[in-house]
């Protein structure tokens, strides 16, 4: 039996713990914003503010549907992802597979664990990126930027599984069980979309199903209303560093895409996923897919809360432009994926900074 002081010990130095991070924890948007105006320090400059928040909401990003990818249009839908790929870095899926029912109970709880009170959220703050799961607020440069974004986030492994599930947040109390299950499906799905990418550009269907899809990353944005959506992003222009995100944006639109020197919205699609060619997929395909940057514009009215799987390469991967896509030269030089990360974070709202590194010729 545990003793009486014991006890008492553990519940005082749960309680500093939560103590300690509640002044942290006060830099969370969702924290301070009702009924506030926009702070300074969240203003864009000019150049990089959203300003007219009217842009096209796109009817030109491709939507696939992948319930024929296993009969006779196979050949077409790899076309229709390499060609989606090249042009616009971004497509989204219906029919993939993942049941209506997960996609929306995820979403449930991925809503229901910022509506939680801050004592429940409290242990899971963390400024430390190398955290196993952590609740923070912008991004990971927040000590070190400029301007913050307007979103707080969870972040967390997900594989291996029975590793990582302990670290995630126990509560909702079904958040583990329905967001493993998630994970899983999103995993299988992400493979399948990479065998078809793996038979557009004429590798082995299996070519990345090893080490360069180990790593498993789930990112929750939640984004609450803003006081002045032109002013400011929930994030900042990028493109994501890994292999392929599959993106869940629920039915608040925000997504935007940079093509042909113009943003375009995302239409948000009921049950659909969104698709990105992540930075190691450009390398390794040697420029034929191409990673396009995004961003989030905010809106005044309504909480918007999204879920990008990021699937990529374990850090001690090497990543090079496959052999047998590269007709001259290669674009880029070997390296091991750890570095890219290291080179990626600090830099990371410029993706011609970031892939210059890696570039032949640098
Ligand atoms: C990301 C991202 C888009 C969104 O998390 O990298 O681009 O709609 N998210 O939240
Ligand atoms: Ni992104």
């Amino acid at each position: 039996m545990i003793s009486p002081i014991f006890n008492q010990i553990i519940k005082l130095s749960a309680t500093s713990i939560i103590n300690s991070h509640i002044q942290e924890m006060e830099k969370l948007v969702s924290s301070w914003c009702k009924n506030k105006s926009l702070p300074e320090s969240y203003i864009f400059p000019p150049e990089t503010r959203p300003g007219n928040l009217v842009v096209p909401t796109c009817s030109t990003i491709p939507v696939i549907d992948l319930s024929k990818a296993e009969g006779q249009n196979r050949t077409h839908i790899v076309q229709q992802i390499l060609k989606a790929g090249q042009e616009y870095g971004f497509f989204q899926v219906v029919n993939h597979g993942v049941p209506e029912s997960l996609m929306n109970e995820s979403m449930d709880v991925f809503k229901e664990f910022f509506e939680m009170p801050w004592e429940d959220k409290a242990m899971l703050y963390s400024e430390d990126p190398k955290n196993s799961c952590r609740l923070s607020t912008s991004s990971v440069n927040y000590a070190r930027e400029k301007i913050h974004h307007w979103r707080d986030n969870l972040r967390h492994p997900c594989h291996p599984l029975q590793d990582c599930i302990k670290h995630w947040p126990q509560k909702p109390i079904r958040y583990r069980e329905v967001v493993a299950t998630y994970t899983i499906e999103a995993k299988k799905l992400g493979l399948r979309i990479l065998e078809l990418v793996s038979e557009g550009l004429g590798l082995e269907s299996r070519y990345f199903g090893d080490k360069l899809s180990e790593s498993e990353i789930l990112s929750i944005n939640h984004y609450p209303p803003c006081p002045d959506p032109s002013l400011t992003l929930g994030i900042a222009k990028h493109c994501d560093p890994n292999l392929l995100t599959l993106l869940h944006q629920g039915d608040v639109s925000g997504l935007q895409v940079f093509n042909n020197g113009e943003w375009i919205g995302v239409e948000p699609l009921h049950n659909a996923f969104v698709v990105n060619i992540g930075n190691q997929l450009q390398i390794i395909s040697n420029n034929k897919l191409k990673s396009v940057e995004h961003r989030v514009v905010t809106n005044s009215r309504v909480t918007r809360t999204s879920a990008a799987f990021f699937i990529g390469p374990s850090e001690d991967s090497i990543i090079e432009p496959e052999k047998s896509l590269v007709d001259d030269a290669p674009f880029y030089k070997a390296f091991e994926f750890k570095d890219f990360l290291l080179h990626y974070f600090p830099n990371l709202e410029d993706n011609e900074v970031v892939m210059g590194r890696f570039k032949s010729q640098a």
